[in-house]
């Protein structure tokens, strides 16, 4: 849980830890302030203290909102269950009408994870008989099994419980898909890798049935594929703020 090696470089801290990928090839970056208390900020006293909020800057966080990438190559290393509860806590810090809560997690940790590919390889008929594109999904399942089931190190399947509005039911889907965001950030600055994934295969009735999850009750946001880092992906190309953002006038 706690990083093996701290290096202080202020205004930061630079946590090496060990536990995932090849020795010191993991490098996150925490907003200032120790393990320990970003811990205890989480479980004990919600909300930042004085002293970490002071050390937190601006650029700080965008840095991290800005590094945030997605990974489709993983190392193999597992990724801990110490580190899979701290994601999963970042959910419920997402904004959510009415306070509504509408997330569900179902952590997959390696073995987990190791063993869901092999019941899909073993059930591959049952998963295409929910599919509507059956010869695409059947390639799409031999990808997955092949190549990235044996290199994860574990997948939280995040999902929405359905609600009795439309109008809801779609703000509950943003609520979630912010929680998702939240925990992006999170396996970012773990130095994890982390992949935000709608995989066909990991959506399936049959897959989610499997997994306890009621595909009438509960909606698929994300399939959230951890593991150690390979490398660093490429950043695809962003627009620039100003083709999205109308400045409105007082006068209009
Ligand atoms: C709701 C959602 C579903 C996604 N599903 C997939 C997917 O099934 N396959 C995939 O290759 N990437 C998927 N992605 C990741 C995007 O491809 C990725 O975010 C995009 O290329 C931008 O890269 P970045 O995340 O590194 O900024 C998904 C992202 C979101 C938000």
């Amino acid at each position: 849980m706690r990083p093996q090696a701290w290096v202080s470089v202020p205004p930061i801290l630079i946590g090496i830890d060990q536990g995932i990928g090849s020795p010191g090839s993991v490098a996150c970056v925490i907003l200032q302030g120790t393990w320990d208390r970003a811990w205890e900020t989480a479980h004990i006293a919600p909300g930042l203290s004085a002293d970490m909020l002071q050390s937190m800057s601006p650029e700080q966080i965008a840095h991290l909102i800005r590094a945030r990438r997605t990974h489709k190559r993983f190392s193999g290393a597992a990724v801990s269950p110490e580190h899979l509860s701290w994601l999963v806590e970042l959910l419920r810090w997402a904004p959510n009408h009415r306070v509504t809560q509408p997330w569900r997690a179902y952590v997959l940790d390696q073995p987990a994870t190791h063993a869901l590919g092999k019941w899909i390889a073993d059930h591959r008929d049952v998963v295409l008989r929910h599919s509507d594109k059956p010869e695409k999904d059947r390639a799409k399942i031999e990808k997955l099994l092949s190549y990235y089931f044996p290199s994860l190190g574990a997948i939280i399947q995040v999902t929405q419980v359905r609600a009795p509005s439309e109008h809801q039911d779609r703000e509950d889907y943003a609520a979630v898909s912010a929680g998702v965001q939240n925990m992006l950030l999170g396996a970012e600055s773990l130095g994890l890798g982390h992949f935000w994934s709608t995989a066909a295969t990991l959506c399936n009735p049959a897959v989610l049935q499997h997994l306890g999850i009621d595909p009438e009750r509960e909606r698929m946001v994300a399939s959230l594929w951890l593991g150690g880092v390979v490398a660093q992906p490429p950043v695809p190309p962003r627009q620039d703020p100003d083709h999205y953002t109308t400045w409105i006038s007082p006068s209009l």
